[in-house]
């Protein structure tokens, strides 16, 4: 049997000294023609694998290089060397595929992140990203154990749909005509008519509407899935594909959606925490040294564990978007002229703004609520005050918004006559209109971004580096 190896993360845990175990991976480095240090993805820490001297003829020992595969059986033995616990004593070496050392570009030195994202088919062999990933992946479990938990039903909203659910315009059309000489109807437009679906299609950009088809059915779902923005925006924060978590809940309103959305947050840090502490340590002092880079005055005050940790045991701030507003107008970064956008009542605010209110005003996440109608979407709840929406956005110290909320316009009428106010399109949206007219609940629910919640855990600072192959404008390559 080819797979009856042990993971190096395993072999180190149980260590058990004495047997012999066989073992598969890449080699970091190779010392001495004696001294392999290699790795299999499972961990960050390498085992030191010793050959002894003239076990290997000099065609193989010139074949062990940095990147090659090979095939360990050994026996594990205390190290007497430091740094490590145990290592394996060689007693045969196979070399599954060679890797030659000149052109691997991944030469075992420090190299720069823009570096690694141009060879992003490799990056995974590196520590940093071995330990993004890892905890990518605790983060994306965590989330289904949390919904998992408290009776959510995991709904697999569709990719291609035929609306705009945020109603920003931000779409990928999805097409099989013709570039050239598409089928045109008598006014000059193309006749989707004719296109593979008989109509105008696009990759979703929210799965939220479907989302609330089934919280009428089955009171609590949740979404996790790719979502696609065509927003030209070129940031550290913006992907053009990116993951997003959509939990949607009957007989909620705006207070039980932000209590959900905090108790969520905190669930998965915690899983991570609990579950990948090696990982975090290492992003921690990774970060750390970053910072000792930076000028005194830009470095933050909390390492990346403490943060997770003050997270975890200080609430959430809650204030309306009106307060905010104040706040911001009377801080002294707006009277000293300080933000490059101008601030008052009706602004949608801009990254600098966010980043005040946590990062300077109130130091920790932040729920921002009700917020005027004319900077959100069209489904979220009319307040009585005629100008707001029960709308709620979760800013995060570092990231700025990472989860975009509300409770939804459950009354049938107030819903038609706002969609017709943005120019949705009612008659084709009949069937979410069905809702509000056959056993409408008030209900809410809240999308939190993937991405932008694995760049808080990890400490990274550019959105790139959290996926493994980034959508970003003028870029789609692997
Ligand atoms: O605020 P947004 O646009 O809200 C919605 O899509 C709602 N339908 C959610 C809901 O109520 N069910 O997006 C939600 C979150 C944002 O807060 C942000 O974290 C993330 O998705 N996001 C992006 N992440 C990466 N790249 C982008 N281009 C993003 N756009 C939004
Ligand atoms: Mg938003």
């Amino acid at each position: 049997m080819f797979n009856s190896r042990i993971k190096i993360k395993a072999l180190l845990e149980t260590a058990p000294l004495g047997t012999e175990v066989t073992i598969m991976g890449w080699v970091r480095t190779f010392r001495n023609n004696q001294f392999i240090a290699l790795n299999d993805g499972s961990t960050n820490q390498n085992i030191q694998v010793v050959a002894s001297l003239g076990m290997l003829n000099e065609d193989t020992l010139k074949r062990i290089t940095t990147g090659a595969s090979l095939k360990i059986r050994g026996e594990v033995v205390e190290s007497p060397g430091k740094g490590q616990q145990i290592e394996l004593k060689a007693n045969s070496i196979e070399i599954l595929g060679d890797s030659d050392a000149e052109k691997y570009p991944l030469q075992p030195k420090k190299h720069s992140l823009e570096f690694l994202r141009e060879i992003a088919h490799l990056r995974f062999r590196t520590n940093t990203f071995g330990a993004v990933f890892r905890v990518r992946h605790a983060l994306a479990f965590a989330v289904h154990k949390f919904f998992n938990d408290k009776g959510f039903v995991y709904l697999h909203t569709p990719i291609v749909t035929s609306s705009d659910a945020e109603g920003a315009g931000e779409m990928f059309r999805v097409t099989t005509l013709p570039m050239e000489g598409a089928p045109k109807k008598e006014d000059g437009s193309i006749d989707f008519e004719q296109d593979f679906f008989g109509r105008s299609t696009n990759l979703t950009v929210s799965g939220q509407l479907e989302g609330e088809l089934g919280a009428m059915g089955f009171g609590d779902i949740y979404t996790f899935g790719p979502t696609f923005r065509a927003e030209n925006s070129n940031t550290t924060r913006h992907l053009a594909e990116f993951w997003m978590i959509e939990p949607e809940m009957a007989f909620h309103d705006l207070e039980d959606n932000m209590n959900l959305a905090e108790e969520f947050i905190k669930y998965i840090i915690d899983y991570a925490i609990e579950n990948n502490r090696e990982d975090l340590e290492f992003l921690d002092q990774r970060l750390a040294d970053e910072e000792k880079q930076k000028p005194q005055a830009e470095r933050s005050e909390l390492g990346l564990l403490e943060k997770l940790q003050f997270v975890l045991n200080n609430q959430f701030e809650r204030i309306t978007y009106t307060e905010a507003i104040d706040i911001l107008i009377n801080s002294p970064a707006y009277k000293k002229k300080k933000f490059k956008y101008d601030v008052s009542w009706g602004i949608d605010m801009q990254s600098e703004h966010e980043r005040y209110l946590v990062e300077k005003h109130f130091k920790k996440p932040v729920i921002v609520t009700n917020y005027p109608k004319d900077i959100k979407a069209f489904y979220m709840r009319q307040n009585d005050d005629g100008k707001t929406v029960a709308a709620m956005d979760i800013l995060a110290p570092g990231i700025g918004e990472i989860v975009g909320g509300s409770q939804r316009e459950e009354r049938y009428d107030l819903l038609t006559k706002r969609m017709e106010e943005m120019h949705i399109p009612t008659k084709e949206m009949w069937w979410y209109l069905d809702t509000r007219r056959f056993g409408s609940v008030p209900h809410a629910g809240f999308g939190l971004g993937f991405e932008r919640m694995v760049l808080f855990v990890t400490g990274m600072t550019n959105i790139r580096d959290v996926i493994p192959f980034a959508r970003t404008p003028k870029n789609c390559e692997f």
